[in-house]
């Protein structure tokens, strides 16, 4: 299985989901790939935000050496499932995608959880320490989740 976490920056909420989900996959004994990316180039080559990587390293997790990238076309084919961390993500990667998005490998990474309420991981960019931990939050019971039904047999 191959699972990408997309966000607009790439800096905040998808690095944070990349290394939550790793995190628990290895956890769990299961060989994934995981990798995350961002619909805007703003931050292309960064390593992720600060607080994001004080809060994954809180959680006993190291994000410091992911670095952003761009969601492209080629992705929607390269991966199995793919979770937006919000809605106005997932109206950019229509943009970016075009003929080739997918919608039963694309979906919103709260739809796990709350499906069909069209849930956002809430942008903590422009806050401050809390919302990150709210951030880690949301997305570490989605990840849970994710695992749970990926260990269920059948
Ligand atoms: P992210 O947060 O999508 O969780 O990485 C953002 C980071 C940067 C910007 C927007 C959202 N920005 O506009 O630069």
């Amino acid at each position: 299985m191959k699972v990408l976490m997309v966000c607009l920056g790439n800096i905040c909420r998808s690095p944070l989901a990349e290394g939550i989900l790793k995190q628990k996959l290895e956890r769990a004994g299961l060989d994934w790939q995981v990798d995350s990316a961002g619909t805007n180039g703003y931050h292309i080559g960064e390593n992720p935000h600060k607080l994001s990587q004080k809060v994954a390293k809180h959680n006993g997790i190291d994000i410091s050496c992911q670095e952003c990238r761009l969601f492209t076309k080629a992705d929607v084919k390269d991966f199995d499932s793919i979770y937006a961390m919000a809605v106005d993500v997932i109206e950019e990667m229509k943009w970016i995608a075009k003929d080739k998005f997918d919608s039963r490998k694309i979906h919103l990474l709260l739809d796990v959880l709350y499906p069909g309420e069209q849930k956002d991981i809430p942008d903590p960019w422009y806050g401050g320490e809390d919302g990150y931990h709210e951030v880690y939050k949301l997305i570490s019971t989605a990840c849970d989740k994710i695992v749970a039904e990926a260990l269920q047999p059948g």
